[in-house]
């Protein structure tokens, strides 16, 4: 690991429908920590939704929301921060993440994944004639960036509190060993 790193937060990243919101609440109340999720910033702040906002304005500007959000939170501590799932297939935002958090990948197949967010009508990158295609072509072009974080957990056969268990280690062992 890095030394020039301050590993003071946990950066949770990964598709849609990996479970980050969950994990993300159980590790903050099980650790103390704040709980920051990008996509409640954004819509906090555009004063709309995250559909409206890819609706109205367009990805790109929800992209650029991400950025700025991103470059806010190297001054956080002791937070637990759920991200959008896109991004961090973004290099600058990646390497900002691993700059203050242990940066944690929860990871399932894209079937697992349709199974979990089919029904729900919040994702606008998957109101598509083919949503599992969509999400098989969306996690194969970021699954370089998800494998650039310092913890893949796989979360198809764990329940959330299996992975956050597992999560409390992997931060302990950073942080520790990075004092
Ligand atoms: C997105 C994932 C969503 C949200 C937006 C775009 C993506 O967040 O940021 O709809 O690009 O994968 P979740 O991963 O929390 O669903």
């Amino acid at each position: 690991m890095n030394n020039a790193r301050r590993i003071q937060n946990i950066a949770l990243i990964g598709f849609m429908g990996t479970g980050k919101s969950s994990v993300g609440q159980m590790l903050a109340a099980a650790l103390h920590f704040t709980l920051l999720d990008t996509d409640h910033v954004i819509e906090a702040r555009a004063g709309k939704s995250i559909s409206e906002i890819f609706s109205k304005d367009g990805e790109p500007a929800f992209r650029e929301w991400e950025r700025q959000i991103v470059q806010e939170l190297t001054q956080r501590k002791r937070t637990v921060i759920s991200t959008g799932g896109g991004l961090p297939a973004d290099e600058a935002n990646l390497a900002s993440l691993k700059s203050h958090s242990l940066v944690v990948c929860l990871w399932a197949s894209p079937e697992r994944i349709w199974e979990r967010v089919r029904g729900q009508s919040h994702r606008p990158l998957l109101e598509d004639p083919d949503p599992l295609a969509k999400i098989k072509r969306l996690l194969a072009a970021r699954e370089p960036f998800y494998r650039q974080a310092d913890v893949l957990v796989n979360t198809e056969m764990r329940s959330v509190r299996e992975v956050a268990v597992q999560v409390i280690k992997q931060f302990h062992l950073a942080h520790g060993g990075e004092r």
